[in-house]
C-alpha cells in the first residue's frame, strides 16, 4: 500500500546493481510513494545493464558515477538537480565492497591496499557524497541522507573482517557530518543497521548462508528483508521523521537486543 509519503520529493539513489540489491527495492518503493529520483552506480557495475530495467520501471535517469571520485560525485548532483528540476530532498548511500572479504583474507592478515580500497569505496564515498552536496548547497532544508550499515560496527563478527571497521567509520561520518549539516542547513543524516540480506554484497561473505539462518532464528521478528528495509528508508526520507538525525537505527527484527532465542538454545542442545 502506498501513502504518497514522498510526493514532490527529489532524490538520488546509489547502489542498485540487480533486483536483489537493497537499493533496487528502495527505488521501487520511493517510486510508489511519489518521488522522482536519479539512479547511479559505478560505470563498471552497469556493464550488465540490469539497472536499465529499474530506470524504465521508475522513470529515473541513470547518471553513472564512481562514488570514490569527487568530480563524478559533483557531476552527479549538478546533473540530478538539472534533470529533476531543483534541489535534492533525499539521498541513499548503498555502497559496499571489501576485496579482503572477497578473497577470504582473515582479519589478522589483512592486505592494506585492499583495506584502503574498502575504506575508500564503502566509507569515504559517504563523506564525499555529503561534502559534494554541502559545497554545491544541493540539498533542501530537512533533506534526509541515509547510508546502510551492519551491526559488526558494534560487535565482533569474525567473517566481516575489515568491513567491521569500515562500517564503524561510516556510522561516525553520519554522526559528525550530521552535526555540521544539521546546524547549517537542517539536513539530517542517519545510518540503518540492516539484517543480513541475500544480495551480491551479502552473498560474498564466507558462511553467509548459515549466518543468515542464525540471525533469523535469533531475531523475534526474523530477519528484516530488503523490501522492509526499503520501507524504513521511505519513512526516513519522509517528513514524518523530520527530527531524526545522527542516529544508527537498527532494522533487524529485534536481533540487536536479543541475548539468545529459545530456538537457538533448542538447536544447540539438539532438543
Ligand atoms: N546484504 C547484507 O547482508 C547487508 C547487511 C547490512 C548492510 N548492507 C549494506 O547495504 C549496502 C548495499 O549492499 P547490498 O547488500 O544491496 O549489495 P549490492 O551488491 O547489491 O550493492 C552494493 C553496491 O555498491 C556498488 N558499488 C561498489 N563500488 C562502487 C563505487 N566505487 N561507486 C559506486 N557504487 C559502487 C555496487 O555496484 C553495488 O551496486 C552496502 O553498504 C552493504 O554493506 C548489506
Amino acid at each position: 500500500m502506498a501513502y504518497n509519503l514522498l510526493k514532490g520529493k527529489r532524490g538520488i539513489i546509489t547502489g542498485a546493481l540487480d533486483e536483489n540489491s537493497i537499493a533496487w527495492k528502495v527505488a521501487q518503493k520511493c517510486h510508489e510513494e511519489g518521488a522522482t529520483f536519479t539512479l547511479t552506480n559505478a560505470p563498471i557495475a552497469m556493464r550488465m545493464g540490469e539497472i536499465n530495467k529499474l530506470a524504465e520501471e521508475t522513470g529515473a535517469k541513470i547518471i553513472p558515477a564512481d562514488a570514490t571520485n569527487m568530480e563524478e560525485v559533483t557531476k552527479l548532483y549538478t546533473e540530478s538537480m538539472d534533470v529533476l528540476g531543483g534541489k535534492i530532498d533525499f539521498v541513499l548511500h548503498s555502497i559496499g565492497m571489501s576485496v579482503n572479504i572477497r578473497k577470504n583474507i582473515p582479519y589478522t592478515e589483512l592486505n592494506y591496499d585492499f583495506y584502503q580500497k574498502g575504506i575508500d569505496v564503502s566509507a569515504l564515498s559517504f563523506h564525499k557524497l555529503l561534502a559534494a552536496a554541502h559545497k554545491l548547497d544541493a540539498l533542501n532544508e530537512h533533506a534526509s541522507v541515509v547510508a546502510l550499515s551492519y551491526i559488526a560496527a558494534q560487535r565482533t563478527y569474525p567473517f566481516y573482517t575489515d568491513m567491521a571497521d569500515i562500517k564503524a567509520m561510516l556510522e561516525s561520518i553520519a554522526r559528525t557530518f550530521g552535526y555540521h549539516y544539521g546546524k547549517q542547513k537542517k539536513v539530517r543524516i542517519n545510518t540503518i543497521s540492516q539484517s543480513p540480506t541475500k544480495t551480491t554484497a551479502g552473498g560474498g561473505i564466507k558462511g553467509f548462508s548459515d549466518f543468515y539462518t542464525f540471525a533469523d532464528l535469533q531475531s523475534p521478528l526474523g530477519n528484516a528483508s530488503a523490501d522492509d528495509c526499503a520501507l524504513y528508508c521511505v519513512s526516513l526520507f519522509s517528513d514524518l521523521t523530520r527530527m531524526v538525525t545522527m542516529q544508527n537505527l537498527y532494522h533487524d527484527g529485534g536481533y540487536s537486543s536479543t541475548g539468545i532465542s529459545t530456538e537457538l538454545i533448542e538447536k544447540i542442545s539438539g532438543e
